[in-house]
């Protein structure tokens, strides 16, 4: 499964269940109030409507085991503020609906059966949850999971994960608290005090031939990215998905785009709508284009991480103003961190 375009099918979910993981983290079974779910890759996120004001898409990591298509579980942490839909999200009820997308997302483990390394922070842990899972179905395979957090208050999943142990010789399983003290050693809740670093990571890992998937606050990410890779991990098989919190300011418009249409400005189609107009260059990317047209594409993260934004390009050349984690399929864009180099017709 790959990124989907912009309107995708809807789904209308029910709250199966409602569990609460730690003080600031709850987990909802989302079931399919008529029908069946639809099926996601270990690592993918579901989109959800929630009407905010700043997004039109609400995107949550689906924490679940990918073979049971029963429900649908997120795991949510209360942002300060009640930021991003957490506070609705926590206020949910068995028996409550939401409307949602199918899942979507390329942050996915990888089909083969090398080495896995995955590196999370915080509630970063969502999509790893869901790929040990999955990686439980190949027992044997090496896995390390390193996992970070504040301290044994902040840690969630502590049954499920030592279920998972059980099962995969092949794991090894670390955690670490920053702020943790030597009983939680002795009671075996963290193997690690302080931060991952890589002097930690050297220690543990050879390196060689593994595939590292990251998540977590940007931050955290950076610094373990580039630990890995001053250990020779080569970038190519580092994988990583955002859990930064707010989203990321708007990219500034590139310069040139930024004097005003001339006479040669592109023109761009919106084919589905049939709306076109010329692009002058005072909107930073294709999507606040969009939006001044009074179109409404979906969107999220405004930052190119999420995928939400994904549309396809029916002609023209456009340019991404932001380096991509993960480029869209062939043939699709994303919107928000998009500027034409022509004419463009886009699929919207
Ligand atoms: S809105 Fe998230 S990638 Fe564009």
């Amino acid at each position: 499964m790959t990124a989907e375009p912009a309107r995708a099918a809807a789904l209308t979910l029910e709250v199966a269940e409602r569990v609460a993981e730690s003080a600031a983290v709850v987990s909802l079974r989302l079931r399919a109030a008529a029908g069946e779910l639809p099926p996601f890759l270990p690592g993918q996120h579901l989109p959800l409507r929630l009407n905010l004001p700043e997004r039109s898409l609400a995107t949550y990591t689906i924490s679940s085991d990918p073979g049971d298509l029963s429900a649908y579980r997120l795991s949510v942490k209360l942002e300060p503020g009640g930021k991003g839909g957490s506070r609705h999200l926590h206020g949910l009820q068995p028996g409550d609906q939401l409307q949602a997308e199918v899942p979507r997302g390329r942050f996915v483990l990888q089909e083969d059966d090398r080495p896995v390394l995955l590196l999370t922070g915080g509630i970063g842990i969502t999509p790893a949850l869901s790929m040990l899972h999955a990686l439980a179905r190949q027992p044997d395979r090496p896995v390390v999971f390193l996992h970070a957090c504040r301290s044994r208050d902040d840690l969630c999943f502590a049954e499920e994960l030592a279920g998972l142990e059980a099962r995969m010789p092949g794991l090894t399983r670390i955690t670490v608290f920053a702020e943790g003290s030597a009983a939680d050693l002795e009671t075996a809740r963290c193997q690690h005090l302080g931060l991952i670093d890589r002097a930690l990571l050297r220690r543990l890992l050879p390196l060689d031939a593994w595939q590292a998937y990251l998540c977590g606050p940007d931050g955290f990410m950076a610094a373990m990215r580039a630990a890995l890779a001053s250990l020779g991990l080569p970038d190519g098989e580092i994988r990583q998905e955002s859990f930064g919190g707010a989203p990321a300011p708007v990219p500034a418009a590139p310069a040139a785009r930024a004097a005003g249409a001339t006479a040669d400005a592109p023109t761009i189609r919106f084919a589905r709508s049939g709306t076109e107009a010329v692009w002058d260059g005072s909107q930073p990317s294709l999507l606040d284009f969009a939006e001044a047209q009074g179109l409404s594409p979906d969107f999220s993260c405004r930052a190119g991480i999420c995928g939400s934004c994904a549309c396809r390009r029916l002609d023209g050349e456009t340019e991404h103003t932001e380096e991509l984690i993960d480029s869209p399929p062939e043939g699709e864009i994303l919107l928000c961190c998009s500027v034409p180099k022509g004419d463009v017709v886009l699929d919207l």
